[in-house]
């Protein structure tokens, strides 16, 4: 397991005040989020529907700390087909962009088509998903990103079989030897995220667990309380 783990929180918007999202991010940045988590739903590839580039666009200038360092934004596309909505988004202020390679007809093409825009590129596995994609693209990947609830909706449990996948993706990453993040989304909170961090995961989304609570900064701070 690697030595100098750095652990990052990224708030998903999908659970934030959709009336009000600039200040949201605003709002997070303060109160300490690592990333912004974009969640993108097409309502084919998932049954629900959110946002797309347009609203990236209009939010990237907000996607800063208040010393004007910019924050990455974390698109993760749930969506099909991939690659001509990932290139709007690249457009759009994107810095990752992960997609579920079940999604694309042609993964490593996918992958490519992200960084040729100039962002880093992530994959994502679906609950029931085998890493095996793994075997071909791990060269070519920034991030992997593990799904620990259904794709489609915030507010869900924890699946724990996914902790299991974290452990096998985390010793596929060591094994490449490559700085690949490994991120977990779904289900996360103050007093489960320690043991997925300690199943091997370095990067965290956590929606309803952050916006669902009036003090942002107190939840996150609890988060790395449990980290550390
Ligand atoms: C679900 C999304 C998640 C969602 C997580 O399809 O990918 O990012 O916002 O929400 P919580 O943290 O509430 O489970
Ligand atoms: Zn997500």
């Amino acid at each position: 397991m690697s030595q100098a783990r750095t652990f990052r929180i990224a708030p998903s918007l999908l659970s934030a005040d959709f009336a009000r999202l600039g200040e949201e991010v605003r709002n997070v940045i303060a109160a300490g989020a690592d990333w912004i988590h974009f969640d993108v739903m097409d309502n084919h590839y998932v049954p629900n529907l959110t946002f797309g580039p347009m609203i990236c666009q209009a939010l990237k200038p907000h996607a800063r700390t208040a010393q004007g360092q910019a924050v990455p934004i974390d698109v993760h596309l749930m969506i099909s087909p991939v690659d001509a909505l990932a290139a709007s988004f690249a457009a759009a202020g994107a810095d990752l962009i992960s997609f579920h390679p079940d999604a694309s007809g042609h993964v490593h093409r996918s992958v490519q088509a992200i960084k040729t825009q100039g962002c880093q590129a992530g994959l994502v596995f679906n609950p029931a998903e085998p890493l095996d994609v793994l075997d071909w693209v791990i060269d070519d990947i920034d991030l992997i990103l593990i799904m620990s609830v259904n794709p489609g909706f915030g507010g869900q449990s924890f699946i724990d079989s996914s902790l299991r996948k974290v452990e096998h993706a985390r010793r596929r990453i060591e094994a490449s030897g490559r700085d690949i993040r490994l991120e977990v989304d779904g289900g996360i909170k103050a007093d489960n995220i320690r043991r997925v961090a300690d199943a091997g995961a370095d990067t965290f989304v956590a929606g309803s667990a952050i916006f669902g609570q009036p003090d942002y900064a107190g939840v996150i701070s609890r988060m790395r309380a449990a980290l550390a």
